[in-house]
């Protein structure tokens, strides 16, 4: 199953560990991209990890990684609940292939902006609130949608 998975993180997610951790956590986003590289790796998927504040990088990211991608997981922070842009881009380069959207925090027991994701209609499916094995169960769901091929 060679191939790679492209793993974005949006704004602020570069501050893990520092950043609110009764909300996000204490492990930092190296950690947890360590922790996926390392579940990916048996299954021979390489990990394309990429991070950043600015919604144009992250549709660039997207659109040079993604189309030739295995599979995408993308924690899109804020952009999640505003970004046409970012989920017009996730429509286009993550059609044919698994995408999971993942929040470490459960974002509907929080503020009510936060309730609605613009980029939900356009993924395989979510994960939110259950901090950073968030990103673990999405890589697992990612392998066995590649495994069944469904996604
Ligand atoms: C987040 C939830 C978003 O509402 C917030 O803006 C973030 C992080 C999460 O992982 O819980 O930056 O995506």
């Amino acid at each position: 199953m060679p191939g790679y998975v492209l793993l974005l993180n949006g704004p602020s997610l570069n501050r893990l560990g520092e950043r609110d951790p009764a909300v996000y956590g204490t492990e930092t986003l190296a950690e947890i991209v360590e922790r996926v590289r390392r579940l990916l790796a048996p299954h021979d998927i390489d990990l394309v990890d990429k991070q950043s504040n600015h919604e144009g990088v992250l549709m660039d990211i997207l659109q040079q990684y993604g189309p030739t991608a295995r599979g995408i997981i993308i924690n899109p922070g804020a952009f999640a609940h505003y970004s046409y842009a970012l989920r017009d881009c996730l429509e286009d380069v993550g059609a044919r292939r698994p995408v999971i959207e993942v929040h470490l925090s459960n974002v509907y027991r929080r503020e009510p902006f936060r309730h609605h994701s613009v980029l939900a209609p356009v993924v395989t499916g979510q994960i939110t609130g259950l901090g950073s094995r968030g990103y673990e169960l999405a890589a697992q769901a990612v392998i066995s949608l590649i495994q069944e091929g469904t996604a």
